[in-house]
């Protein structure tokens, strides 16, 4: 046996600071990590990416807001802390001291060859050793907790199976007659790709996003935006290859999907012409009232009193975090012969 057993399943993920949150990040991650937390309560772990965000980010009043911002998506969205932790990365320093352990186990080979490094240099950026060290500091932020499962997007799939490779490397080369480090698994997001308003998948990179506490007519002159063909109204639509439509399905259930395709169909609804501007101010509605209730969270949580209970949250939950890092590391340092 080359990892240990857990006692516990438990799942863990990271969410990068990286400003407003859209709705591709809802429905491909923070919806996945909100619903674990009811099929796992007091298993669910997750953490906000800080360290991970200085191989990009250089400012460190940008860095505190976009932390801080992303707590407040995570509880407004109904992230319970009485059933998950959400912490910053930096309060476990003990994460850092693992990632040291884990690179000492690491080949250069297995880290040169991560796709998202690769991509990085192919666009052309001049990598520091931080950027590069990534994945091992993302292995540790997992093996930290003794984590099972990790809730990933496909972008990510490949940094759990490194996290994987260094389980063994580090139990074969430290622990091979007792194992410290569990094994964990990737648990893929069911959600497809989401489009943004441009069609390509919705990403902060190409500022095509559509976030998720706008309302009201900001709101819709941001879905207004989004590309459709040029059928003329009252003409039948193509449902399939439309964004308006792809983003549609999200919101509504079966009986609803099936009305809109057939207005789609007909180019007519209720006996009056149905275009693209119809649709969009329907795909407007839904998103203005699915989302009004995290909103009215995140105006709750902005206020002082609010922000106190936030930073309260993160304290606690990085407390808890840390005791089980210790344990990790305490098992880790007498494998080694540091003690
Ligand atoms: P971005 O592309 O905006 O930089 P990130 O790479 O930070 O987003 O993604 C954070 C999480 O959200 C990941 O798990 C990723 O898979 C998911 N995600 C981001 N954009 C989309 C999308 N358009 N469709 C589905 N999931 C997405
Ligand atoms: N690299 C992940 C991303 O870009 C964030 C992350 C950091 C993470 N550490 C992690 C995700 C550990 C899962 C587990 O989205």
């Amino acid at each position: 046996m080359s990892s240990r057993v857990a006692t516990n399943p438990r799942v863990l993920s990271g969410i990068q600071p990286s400003g407003t949150l859209h709705l591709g990040n809802y429905f491909g991650a923070i919806r996945q990590h909100i619903a674990l937390q009811d099929q796992h309560p007091g298993q669910a772990l997750y953490f906000i990416a800080d360290f991970h965000a200085l191989t990009t980010l250089r400012n460190a009043d940008a860095l505190r807001t976009n932390v801080f911002e992303a707590a407040v998506t995570y509880l407004a969205l109904g992230l319970d802390p009485a059933r998950a932790l959400l912490f910053r990365q930096s309060d476990v320093p003990e994460v850092t001291e693992l990632a040291w352990l884990l690179a000492t186990v690491t080949g250069m080979g297995l880290l040169e060859r991560a796709h998202s490094y690769k991509d990085k240099l192919a666009n052309g950026i001049t990598p520091s050793v931080g950027l590069f060290f990534y994945p091992v500091l993302m292995a540790a932020d997992i093996l930290a907790y003794d984590t099972t499962l990790v809730p990933v997007g496909k972008d990510q799939l490949q940094h759990v199976e490194i996290a994987q490779d260094m389980t063994t490397h580090f139990n074969e080369a430290f622990a091979a007659a007792d194992p410290v480090l569990v094994r964990p698994e990737p648990l893929a997001a069911k959600a497809g790709v989401v489009p943004g308003i441009d069609g390509r998948k919705m990403s902060k990179s190409y500022d095509n996003t559509l976030p998720l506490f706008e309302s009201g007519k900001k709101l819709r002159k941001m879905v207004g935006q989004i590309v459709t063909d040029s059928t003329p109204l009252g003409e039948p639509l193509p449902f399939a290859t439309c964004n308006v439509g792809a983003l549609l399905q999200l919101f509504c259930d079966a009986a609803e999907i099936e009305q809109v395709k057939h207005w789609y169909r007909d180019g007519r609804r209720d006996g009056a012409p149905f275009g693209y501007g119809h649709a969009k101010m329907l795909l407007a509605d839904k998103i203005d009232h699915y989302f009004a209730p995290a909103r009215a969270r995140r105006e709750r949580l902005l206020t002082t009193e609010g922000r106190a209970e936030v930073e309260a949250v993160l304290a606690h939950s990085a407390g808890k975090a840390r005791v089980l890092a210790q344990h990790t590391l305490d098992r880790c340092r007498r494998a080694c012969g540091l003690r």
